[in-house]
């Protein structure tokens, strides 16, 4: 036994990216309230404010760098010695006419959403066939519905959710689950930044806009990161040994159908 593994705390291990950002950090949180080590990666220059925890490594990385993706992936395991469990929370929105849609605005969503995604998930297929563990992607109701002014985020979000099946049967011969939780509007950066950019100078009627079409009706509200969070965990748990290919919806119902 080494200095390092002597030294290293025990329990299993998540990698979360995103993580500096709204569901990536509560999804951090949940991981190490629940007993695990967590490695939290986001971009280089962002603070992954979570904790300062023995249990926690903050990773730089930008993924639309597959070697990127791949250091975060190695450096990963080079400080914990295994990986349990990825789960992918790194994500850009955007909106507007697809007429006025620019190719590097196309590129970057794509890159961060898709490539970057898919890329680390390779990365990591090695270690998480050796620990049985799983991958748990964050689509969204725009994976799996059209959300008029957001195609470019739309088809981001629908190869996600198809990748995550595709990727759950080319590795469920190995013991690796993969999964998607595709969430209605949750109460985070990514949220209030699309109402600051696109809400013109009434932000908060953009936002009550999007309530308007949940089937809650007047009691609609957005969704919390902490209940995100709470479906990943619970994927990444020995309960969930049968679900893997899924694509959860939790939304409130707004992908369920007309109302
Ligand atoms: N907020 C919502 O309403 C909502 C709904 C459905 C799905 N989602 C999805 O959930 C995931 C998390 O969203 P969120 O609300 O926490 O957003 P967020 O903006 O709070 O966090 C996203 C994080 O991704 C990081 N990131 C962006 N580009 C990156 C890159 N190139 N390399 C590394 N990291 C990068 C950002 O720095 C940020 O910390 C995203 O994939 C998003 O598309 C969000």
């Amino acid at each position: 036994m080494d200095a390092l593994t002597r030294t290293r705390p025990a329990g299993p291990v998540v990698l979360v990216t995103g993580a500096a950002g709204g569901i990536g950090g509560a999804v951090a949180r949940r991981f190490l309230d629940g007993g695990w080590r967590v490695a939290a990666c986001d971009l280089a220059d962002t603070p992954a404010a979570i904790a300062s925890d023995q249990r926690l490594l903050a990773v730089g990385a930008d993924l639309r760098d597959p070697a990127q993706c791949t250091a975060a992936v190695d450096a990963t395991v080079a400080w914990a010695g295994r990986l349990d469990a990825l789960v992918n929370a790194a994500g850009v929105w955007t909106q507007g006419a697809s007429e006025h849609t620019t190719e590097a605005e196309f590129d970057h969503v794509f890159d961060v959403n898709v490539k970057g995604l898919y890329f680390i998930s390779a990365a990591a297929i090695p270690h998480l066939a050796q620990s049985r563990g799983c991958i748990v992607n964050l689509s969204s109701d725009a994976g799996i519905q059209g959300n008029a002014g957001a195609a470019v985020y739309c088809a981001s979000k629908g190869a996600v959710s198809i990748l995550t099946k595709a990727l759950a049967l080319e590795l469920a011969p190995r013991g690796v689950r993969v999964n998607a939780v595709c969430p209605g509007d949750v109460d985070s950066p990514m949220l209030h930044g699309q109402a600051e950019a696109h809400g013109g100078d009434r932000p908060e009627a953009y936002l009550a806009r999007l309530l308007a079409s949940y089937p809650q009706g007047t009691n609609a509200r957005f969704i919390r990161t902490d209940e995100v969070a709470e479906l990943v965990w619970f994927l990444a748990q020995p309960l969930a040994a049968p679900i893997t290919g899924a694509n959860l919806s939790i939304d409130f119902g707004l992908s369920a159908g007309i109302v």
